[in-house]
This record gives structure tokens, C-alpha cells and sequence, in this order.
């Protein structure tokens, strides 16, 4: 079967890149790229209202070769130059289904009821991701997206000052660390200044995410639940916890299941044959 592959950092390079295609990914080491119509390689799981009854909603192999032969090669040798300037590395590969497309409408309130905040309770993180139906093990690998990139003062500012209401700190929030970002993040004004996400290796997708959890060095709260928190009552008390611990002792076994669930979390309900549109800039309707 032929498939696309992606990581994780390719995927931001190339979905800066190629906003208006229909191609999505590539495999940064190799370039033996293909175009697919392939499932991912694991089928989603656990969410079966979300899958297609046809089993492959893809382009079909060789679609380029029969719409437009000269695109292969010209797609391939930018992906190439833009992968290999890219300065962040690391993290796993993944087969990537092909042939979604970009929505037509937008919600702010839709987005808002659906995506949780970055000072949620593991009990709402647990809920919100279990309505899209990705479970604990999802939440917790997905989360170690947040071995790359940065976050705004705002977004974790209530751990430092308030997080309880009673003007005190997050007492989960490890003393140095804490002081540290107090630094970056005054109580007042501020808001734009930013810290990493993980800042052992903000750069390199890896797991010290996990490890820093560990140490009580999570940035949002969010992270930090992740070791923390008590479950929503689906028997997910203490999973969470295991898991972080687990991807920090073993990264292959976090590279694997980030793969899994990011294929997973992109069959939520996907568009695509004539459903949508495939947008000429991404961030605006065509
Ligand atoms: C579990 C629920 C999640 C919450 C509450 C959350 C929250 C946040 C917040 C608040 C930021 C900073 C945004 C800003 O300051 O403007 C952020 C950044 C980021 N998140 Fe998440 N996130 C979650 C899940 C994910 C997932 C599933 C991924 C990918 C698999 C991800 C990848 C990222 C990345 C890469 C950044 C850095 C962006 C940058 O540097 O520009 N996050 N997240």
C-alpha cells in the first residue's frame, strides 16, 4: 500500500508549506515518498461513530501520476529543501492518511466548548478528549506535543499568583522553576512574554517533556495534571500517572503511541470527498 509518511516536525514544516494542497506529509529521512490511500498504520480505534464504512477515504495510489505527473516531483524536492532547513529534529514517523480537506465554517464557541483550558483539571482534560473518544493513554501522549514550542505568560500565569483562588502558588509547581517563570510572568502585564514548553529542549522533540513533569517542571497546568490529578471517575485514577512515568523512562514506547494517537486523533470526523474545500491560504476560507 502506498502512504505518506510525516512526523511531527515535518508535518509544521509542510503545513506552513503546502496549505493549499490536498497532499499532506512527508517522511523526512529517505524521500522514498508515495501517494497513498492508505489508513494510517493503526486504524482508529475506540471512536467507530468517526470511521469511514468504506475503510479508506484517501487519494488513490498513483493519484497524482493520472491528474498531474509533474507534481510528484516538484512537491517532493520542495518538501525536501524544506525539511532539511528545518532546525528542530527529532521525534517518531507516521503513515499518514491522505485526502482531508479544510472546513468551510468556523466556531469560536464550538472551539471554545471543545478545546480545554490550559488551567483544566485532569478530570475535564479526561472528559474533553473522552467526548472526542480518545482515552487517557491518548491524552497523555498527545500532551508530549508540548516537547516542542512555547506558551504566553497568560496561559500560566493563575499557577503562579492564584491557582487556587487564595493568591497563592500551584504548591505543585517545583520552588526554582517556580521562581523562574515568576520572572518571565509578573503578576501584572506581561502577557505576551513567553516560556518553552519544555525547557530542557524546547527544540528537540524528544521525551525530557515527561521527565520535567516528574520534577515538577510542567508548564500549564494542564502538564502537570497529567502526574497530579485524580481521573474523571472512568477508572482512569492514577493511569495518567503511570503513563507519564512510563514515557519518561522509555521514549520509543512514547514515540510509538504519539504516532498511534495522532493518526487517531486526526480520523475525528475528517471532510473529505467533496465535503469542504481545500483552501488556497489555510488560514482563510477560499
Ligand atoms: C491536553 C490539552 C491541551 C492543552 C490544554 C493545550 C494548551 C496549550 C497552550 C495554552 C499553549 C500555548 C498557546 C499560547 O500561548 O498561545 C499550547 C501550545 C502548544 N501546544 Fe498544546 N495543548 C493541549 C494539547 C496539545 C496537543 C494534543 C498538541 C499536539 C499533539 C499540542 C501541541 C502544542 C504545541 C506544538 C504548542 C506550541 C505552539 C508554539 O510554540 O507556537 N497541544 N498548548
Amino acid at each position: 500500500m502506498a502512504v505518506f509518511k510525516v512526523s511531527f516536525l515535518g508535518l509544521v514544516v509542510v503545513m506552513a508549506l503546502f496549505s493549499a494542497s490536498t497532499l499532506s506529509l512527508a517522511h523526512p529521512a529517505g524521500f522514498n515518498f508515495g501517494w497513498g490511500s492508505g489508513w494510517g498504520s493503526e486504524p482508529s480505534r475506540g471512536h467507530s461513530g468517526y470511521a469511514p464504512a468504506g475503510g479508506s477515504f484517501g487519494l488513490f495510489p498513483q493519484f497524482y501520476q493520472f491528474s498531474c505527473p509533474q507534481a510528484n516531483d516538484i512537491v517532493i524536492s520542495v518538501l525536501q529543501q524544506a525539511i532539511a532547513r528545518e532546525p528542530r529534529s527529532g521525534g517518531p514517523n507516521w503513515d499518514l492518511p491522505l485526502g482531508r480537506r479544510d472546513s468551510r465554517t468556523a466556531s469560536l464557541s464550538g472551539s471554545n466548548s471543545n478545546i480545554p483550558a490550559p488551567n483544566s483539571t485532569l478530570s475535564t482534560l479526561l472528559t474533553f478528549f473522552n467526548r472526542q473518544g480518545l482515552d487517557e493513554v491518548d491524552l497523555v501522549a498527545l500532551s508530549g506535543g508540548h516537547t516542542i514550542g512555547v506558551a504566553r505568560c497568560v496561559t500560566f500565569k493563575q499557577r503562579l499568583y492564584n491557582q487556587r483562588g487564595n493568591n497563592q502558588p500551584d504548591e505543585t509547581l517545583e520552588r526554582s522553576y517556580y521562581f523562574g517563570l515568576k520572572s518571565v510572568c509578573p503578576s501584572s502585564g506581561g502577557d505576551n512574554n513567553i516560556s518553552p514548553l519544555d525547557f530542557a529542549s524546547p527544540a528537540k522533540f524528544d521525551n525530557a517533556y515527561f521527565k520535567l513533569i516528574l520534577f515538577g517542571k510542567g508548564l500549564l497546568t494542564s502538564d502537570q495534571v497529567l502526574l497530579t490529578g485524580n481521573g474523571n471517575g472512568n477508572g482512569n485514577a492514577g493511569k495518567t500517572m503511570e503513563l507519564v512515568k512510563t514515557y519518561a523512562d522509555d521514549e520509543s514506547l512514547f514515540f510509538q503511541q504519539f504516532a498511534k494517537s495522532m493518526v487517531k486523533m486526526g480520523n475525528i470526523r475528517p471532510l473529505t470527498g467533496s465535503k469542504g474545500e481545500v483552501r488556497n491560504n489555510c488560514r482563510r476560507l477560499n
